[in-house]
C-alpha cells in the first residue's frame, strides 16, 4: 500500500536487500579491512555483535566477493542446524560422503581442508554463525578440528560469528586456547548519527526515491529509538512509511515516527 503512495518499487527497508545495496557503513568498511588482513594470514576470526548489527549481511557480502578460483566460501548458521549437521554439511559441501560416525567425520574434514588448499590451492572459507549458541565442549572440538600440521599452519579461514554472549563464554579459562587462535576480532558498532541520513536516503534511492521525505527530525527520533542498529532503524523506517501513508502525508517528521513506533512496540 505505502509502496503506491510513495511510488516506491519495493520496501526499501525490507529484509531481504540485495548484496550489491549493502550500505558501506563505518563497520562495514572496518569489517573490510580486517577481511583482507584474514584473507592474508588465514586462520580464525571472530565477528562479534548485538542482534539486528549486520553480522549475517556482512558475511553474505564477503562470500559473495571472493574469488571461487581462489577460495571456497561455506556457510552455516547454528540457529537452523544442529553441530553434527554442521560437520555433514561442511563435508557435503567439500565434496565429501560423510561417514555416520563422528570421529570419522572429524579426520575427513581435516583432509578435505587439507586436500583443498595443499592441492588445489582453494582456502576453504568457513563461516559458521550464531556461535552464541555452542556450548565449551563444542568450542573446544572446533580448536580441535581445526588443529593442522600440530597447529603450524592454517590451511583455512574459520569466521566465527555471533552475538555478545560468546565473548563471555571465550573469556572463561575453559575456552582459552580457542581464544587464542583467534586471529582477528571486530566488534560492531552499528550506524552513527551522521551515517543515518545517507543510509535512510540511499535506501530510499534504490527502491526508487530519489526525494529524501525524512526530515532531520524524524532521523534523529530514529537514531535515538534504535541507537543505530540496522534492523530497527529498518523496522522504524517501514512504521514510518506505514503510518504516513495512512494519513496521507508525504514527509516524515518526528511526530510520524513516534506514531510509527507505537505500532511495532511490543
Ligand atoms: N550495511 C547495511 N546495509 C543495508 N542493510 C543492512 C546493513 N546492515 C544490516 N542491514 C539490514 O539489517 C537487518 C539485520 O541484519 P543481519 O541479519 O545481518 O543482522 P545480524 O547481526 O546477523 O543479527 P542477528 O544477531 O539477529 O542474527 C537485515 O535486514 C539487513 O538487511
Ligand atoms: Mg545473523
Amino acid at each position: 500500500m505505502f509502496r503506491q503512495f510513495f511510488g516506491l518499487k519495493y520496501n526499501p527497508f525490507g529484509k531481504e536487500i540485495d548484496i550489491s545495496d549493502v550500505y558501506e557503513s563505518e563497520d562495514m568498511k572496518e569489517l573490510n579491512s580486517r577481511f583482507r588482513y584474514i584473507q592474508n594470514i588465514r586462520g580464525i576470526f571472530l565477528l562479534v555483535g548485538e542482534p539486528g548489527m549486520g553480522k549475517s549481511t556482512a558475511l553474505r557480502k564477503f562470500a559473495a566477493g571472493l574469488n571461487p578460483g581462489l577460495y571456497k566460501p561455506c556457510y552455516f548458521s547454528l540457529s537452523t542446524v544442529t553441530v553434527m549437521d554442521f560437520y555433514r554439511g561442511l563435508l557435503i559441501s567439500l565434496g565429501e560422503e560423510p561417514s555416520h560416525k563422528k570421529v570419522t567425520m572429524f579426520h575427513q574434514i581435516q583432509q578435505a581442508i587439507a586436500s583443498l588448499y595443499y592441492n588445489q590451492k582453494i582456502t576453504p572459507v568457513i563461516m559458521l554463525d550464531e556461535v552464541q549458541l555452542l556450548s565449551n565442549s563444542i568450542l573446544e572440538e572446533l580448536r580441535l578440528l581445526f588443529n593442522f600440521k600440530m597447529d603450524s599452519e592454517n590451511p583455512f579461514i574459520l569466521i566465527l560469528s555471533g552475538q555478545s554472549q560468546i565473548r563471555n563464554k571465550l573469556q572463561l579459562a575453559v575456552n582459552a586456547p580457542l581464544r587464542q587462535r583467534i586471529a582477528v576480532k571486530y566488534v560492531m558498532q552499528g550506524l552513527k548519527p551522521e551515517e543515518l541520513p545517507d543510509y535512510i536516503s540511499t535506501r530510499l534511492k534504490a527502491a526508487g526515491l530519489h526525494e529524501n521525505i525524512f526530515t532531520q527530525t524524524a532521523t534523529e527520533a530514529i537514531y535515538s529509538a534504535s541507537k543505530g542498529t540496522p534492523r530497527l532503524v529498518n523496522s522504524l523506517a517501514t512504521a514510518s512509511l506505514m503510518y504516513a501513508c495512512s494519513i496521507k502525508q508525504k514527509h516524515i517528521d518526528e511526530e510520524i515516527v513516534y506514531q510509527g513506533q507505537r505500532d511495532i512496540d511490543v
